[in-house]
């Protein structure tokens, strides 16, 4: 793993010039943030050493180094979920390679089913915690260099970067929600039992993405910040048939604040 590892950060290395001090992981619908790049280079995930290839509709695949104001980022359009088949290891690689290529700070965004009887489709919820329901992404034999066998998981996001993000809603007047996200493996959407088990767990949110990568990140001490748009509700009543193209849809009405957002939580 961590050959492979090394393999793909030397051969990123040769194409930017400095290090990036923040990466983006976009999620469905929400690739927007691109347009306020100054874009330096753009590499295809597939040529990349050893970088999983991505197929869902909607992601496109290529690992984008630029600046936004004054932030080196390294922005990831297009990832890889455990639903496409990718072992764990595959789909936390790229994160892994962006700890070593410098990053100190993660934000993902990704889709996901409200289960929160006060959300709404289209609410913006940053996620203050989870709840693994997918293999744990670190199960295997342990290599050091990735952080602690066993990491700590009280504080897996970034308290600081949630206060900053209460304050900048207050500022910006974008309305943002907090609460806690159960990733799940789909690709089924979930039966409305289904819903209500994991709304009685403690869940506000479900989705198939971002709890294996913040995991990652976090044994390797990375800054998380993620963020769900609430594409569908998992709520008794309004529950309703979806397709891939709904959730897609209602992300994209989002994307426009939430770009303000979070271009906002970076280059402050
Ligand atoms: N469940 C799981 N994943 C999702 C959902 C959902 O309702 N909406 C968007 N991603």
């Amino acid at each position: 793993m961590f050959t492979a590892i090394n393999e793909a950060v030397s051969y990123i290395r040769e194409k930017i010039t400095e290090s990036p001090e923040t990466a983006i992981i976009l999620g469905t619908g929400l690739g927007k943030i691109v347009d306020h790049l100054e874009v330096e280079c753009e590499i295809d995930y597939g040529s990349i050493p050893h970088f999983p290839v991505s197929t869902v509709e909607g992601h496109a695949g290529k690992l984008i180094s630029g600046k936004l104001g004054e932030t080196r980022v390294l922005v990831m359009q297009g990832r890889f979920h455990f639903y496409e088949g990718y072992s764990m290891q595959e789909v936390i690689f790229p994160v892994r390679v962006m700890k070593f290529l410098g990053i100190k700070t993660l934000i993902v965004s990704n889709a996901a089913g409200g289960m929160n009887p006060e959300f709404e489709i289209g609410d913006i919820m940053m996620i203050n915690d989870h709840i693994c329901l997918m293999p744990n992404p670190l199960i295997g034999k342990h290599d050091p260099a990735f952080g602690a066998r066993f990491p700590d998981m009280s504080q897996t996001y970034d308290p600081e970067l949630l206060q900053r993000t209460r304050q900048l809603s207050a500022e910006l007047q974008i309305p943002v929600r907090e609460g806690c996200y159960v990733g799940v493996t789909g690709p089924t959407l979930e039966t409305p039992k289904e819903y209500e088990y994991l709304r009685i767990i403690g869940g506000d949110a479900v989705g198939m993405s971002t709890v294996p990568e913040a995991i990652a990140a976090h044994q390797l001490g990375i800054r998380i910040f993620a963020v769900s748009v609430i594409t569908d509700l998992g709520v008794p009543g309004k529950i309703q048939k979806l397709t891939h193209r709904d959730v897609i849809e209602a992300a994209e009405k989002t994307a426009p604040a939430l770009t303000r957002l979070i271009i906002k939580l970076i280059t402050v």
